[in-house]
């Protein structure tokens, strides 16, 4: 594997799911602009989902159309904004707003799924037919996340080849990526190698694979290292660390992106995202939010190691 990796943001939509701060569109608008600034390519922005689940992403339509379409200097770059779609209403939603990206979203349990998009994994798995077909028409880029992957909220341990099986079916109907997600953040290193190497022995490739890890006890990094010595090149975060969902309960934030570009930048991995720009877009939306910065690297800076001063703080 190359030392190249993709990080695929999260904040706009998970970090803002769970947040019972009524966040303006205008604001919304400044972060997704200022993580673009930063470097960020691949921005999922929104969810297409019943405003009644998830009331603070009931202005998706409004804000998809408005998005910056080229970030940091050069104005053709072009930034990819996935968007959630749960049906075939939420799709009709994300064409007419001028979406061309999206993420499917089921799991590994159907007592998680139930609760989060009111299906089984089965029923899920059929109501993303027609949505995938369409967007594979459209030529949209097609995500499938497979949640709960390391522990489910309602009915504890999950076998990994019961994951590896959902994303498998994922990939059948036509996704071109599958993110494994551990919703409530119980996960731990070994795992992820268990569920890669299960993974690839299901056929599946490991560019075809993401990882999406919830930081409620402070494993995520952790399981990154374990997710990039197993050759695994995406992995999702939160820029400020915020993050949750209301149908995985004790869930805190995801992973920060500005912890997760800290240890790539150490480590020797390419992936064009600045830590400077990171740190201001967290300290943006975490002061929107009214709540402090936590994560390590927003309280402690990066690192020079010219100097051994902290940067960035
Ligand atoms: P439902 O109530 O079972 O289905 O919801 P319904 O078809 O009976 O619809 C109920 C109402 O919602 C109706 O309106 C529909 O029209 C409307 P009413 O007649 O009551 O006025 N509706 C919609 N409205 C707008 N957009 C739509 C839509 N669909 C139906 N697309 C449904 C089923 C899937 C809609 C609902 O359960 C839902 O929206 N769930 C979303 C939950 C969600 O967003 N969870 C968080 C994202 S997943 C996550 O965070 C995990 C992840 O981060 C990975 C990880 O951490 O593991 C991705
Ligand atoms: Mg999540």
């Amino acid at each position: 594997m190359g030392d190249r990796v993709r990080i695929y943001e999260v904040g706009p939509r998970d970090g803002l799911q769970n947040e019972a701060t009524a966040i303006p569109l205008e604001t919304k608008l400044g972060f997704i602009q200022r993580l673009a600034s930063a470097g960020l390519r691949e921005i999922e922005a929104t969810s297409f989902v019943s405003p009644k689940a998830i009331p603070q992403l009931a202005d998706a339509d409004a804000l998809l159309p408005r998005l910056p379409r080229g970030g940091g200097a050069s104005s053709t770059i072009s930034v990819r904004y996935p968007v959630l779609v749960p049906n075939e209403r939420g799709m009709a939603r994300a064409e007419a707003a001028g979406a061309d990206a999206l993420a499917v979203f089921t799991a590994a349990t159907d007592a998680f799924t139930e609760r989060n998009i009111g299906m089984t994994v089965e029923a899920s798995l059929a109501a993303f037919e027609p949505v995938l077909t369409r967007a594979a028409e459209l030529g949209w880029w097609r995500r499938g996340y497979v949640s709960t992957a390391f522990g489910c909220p309602y009915t504890g341990a999950v076998d990994p080849h019961r994951a590896v099986a959902v994303a498998v079916r994922l990939l059948e109907l036509g996704v071109d990526e599958v993110c494994f997600g551990d919703t409530i953040g119980v996960g731990v290193p070994s795992q992820v190698t268990t569920l890669t190497d299960a993974a690839t022995g299901a056929g599946i490739e490991l560019r075809q694979i993401a990882y999406h890890f919830h930081d409620t006890r402070g494993t995520a990094l952790a399981n990154v290292v374990a997710g990039l010595d197993a050759g695994i090149r995406c992995f999702d975060s939160s820029t400020g660390g915020t993050g949750g969902c209301p149908y995985a309960p004790g869930a805190a934030g995801n992973l920060a992106t500005e912890d997760l570009v800290y240890l790539l930048d150490a480590s020797g991995y390419e992936h064009g995202v600045e830590l400077a720009g990171v740190l201001d877009a967290a300290r943006f939306i975490t002061a929107a939010l009214g709540k402090p910065l936590t994560s390590k690297v927003g309280q402690a800076g990066g690192w020079d190691a010219a100097t051994g001063s902290p940067i960035g703080r």
